[in-house]
């Protein structure tokens, strides 16, 4: 379970010296983390700190909606009063639930949940207190292509402008002892986490690309990281008969197999950035939203490392972030106007303050994201 911890975290992420204290971004172990770090700080005073951390990521996203839509991107200066249209994927639970409450609460934003469960979207939009006019709920499994093909046309025809998308949705297997596979055969974490978001993007780029919203942005959840070899594996479909489940080539590994997802997702956000930043005017971002140990990403995890992985995170490497504060970072990158720079994978340090994050060697390896795009784009029909 140690083991299995650990591999929750960001091991192979660069670290801003303010994010120190922020143990979720350090290479630890569930017993890793030396003692006098884990109590040099008085509890009392890290709640503290943490309570002001949530209301500073809340007040900050709330101020960057309500500040007048004034074009920033544009070198025209041209204005516009609309409200903004966000698609988020994943939206019916986590941290994709709490982004859209955070977004929709400012009043400026009409969020498009996409989502495989459309009464659980629903119901969670309810729960949380979404007002019926700023959300609709619209049908997206990643993990099929035809799912995905078919949201995309049906956003089109909804005749919505699209001015944000968050591919936010992923699945996470770390005990799976085999494979499982999407729709079209591949491995289901790196099919669902990577190759729907990816096809997703691509499908939705042109419609960003039309939007005359002050920033239009294309933002990627991001999060561990791991190596993904020469990608022998994915180029080989990744369907565990005629190639690996494992990007790599190697064995099933269900943990390596969301980590390798992840990698993808930032390797993308960075090509997409490099390909098209400068023609359509579009900010590719991707972040590490914190530790937000107790959402359904661990579902499928043993019992008693869901009943320890919170009180873990909060008390021992104190990276513990809630739903409701890492929502406000996600909205905070999606609607904050002084956020357009693009390209960056942004992280929050001990006061919630955002900055931009060094990506692992791994993660910022250009010719890998170039040919995992050229990969990417073939498997998923587009080349
Ligand atoms: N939790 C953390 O500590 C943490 C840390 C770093 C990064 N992240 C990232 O944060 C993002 C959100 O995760 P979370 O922690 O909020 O987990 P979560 O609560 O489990 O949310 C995941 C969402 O993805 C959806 N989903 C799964 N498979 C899908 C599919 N085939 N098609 C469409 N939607 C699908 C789920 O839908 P259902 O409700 O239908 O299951 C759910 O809404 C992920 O990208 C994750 O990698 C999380």
């Amino acid at each position: 379970m140690a083991l299995q911890a650990a591999s929750l975290l960001p091991p192979t992420i660069s670290i801003h010296k303010e994010a120190k204290s922020n143990a979720c971004l350090k290479e630890t172990t569930l017993f890793g983390v030396p003692f006098s770090t884990h109590f040099s700080f008085p509890l009392h005073l890290t709640q503290e700190l943490r309570k002001k951390g949530v209301a500073a990521g809340i007040v900050r996203a709330q101020t960057a909606a309500t500040t007048p839509a004034v074009d920033r991107a544009a070198p025209q200066g041209k204005k516009t009063l609309r409200k903004g249209t966000v698609i988020i994927t994943g939206a019916s639970s986590g941290l994709g639930l709490a982004t859209a409450k955070a977004l929709a609460e400012t009043g400026e934003w009409h969020v498009i949940m996409a989502c495989r469960n459309f009464l659980k979207a629903e119901k969670a939009a309810k729960s949380v207190g979404i007002t019926k006019e700023s959300y609709s709920v619209m049908h997206l499994d990643l993990a099929s292509l035809e799912s995905v093909r078919q949201f995309a046309d049906t956003f089109r025809r909804s005749g919505r402008p699209l001015d944000a998308l968050v591919c936010n949705a992923a699945v996470y297997l770390p005990t799976a002892k085999e494979p499982t596979y999407t729709a079209e055969g591949f491995e289901l974490s790196v099919g669902t986490n990577h190759l729907g978001h990816f096809l997703l993007a691509r499908l939705l780029l042109d419609d960003l690309k039309q939007s005359d919203y002050p920033y239009k942005r294309l933002i990627i959840v991001g999060s561990i990281t791991a190596n993904l070899g020469d990608l022998r594996g994915l180029a080989g479909g990744l369907n565990g008969i005629q190639s690996s489940a494992m990007i790599d080539g190697g064995d099933f590994d269900g943990a390596k197999a969301y980590k390798d997802s992840k990698v993808c997702n930032m390797l993308t956000m960075q090509e997409f950035h490099r390909r098209y930043n400068e023609e359509t005017g579009i900010t590719f971002a991707s972040l590490y939203p914190g530790c937000i140990a107790t959402t359904g990403l661990f579902r499928e995890h043993i019992p008693l490392f869901r009943l320890l992985f919170p009180p873990f995170q909060k008390y021992i490497t104190k990276g513990y972030v809630s739903e409701e504060e890492a929502g406000g970072r996600l909205a905070q990158v999606v609607s904050d106007p002084s956020l357009t720079k693009s390209g960056v994978y942004w992280s929050w340090n001990k006061n919630s303050e955002s900055f931009e994050n060094q990506l692992s060697k791994e993660a910022s390896d250009a010719e890998k994201a170039r040919k995992l795009w050229e990969v990417s784009e073939k498997l998923v029909g587009l080349a």
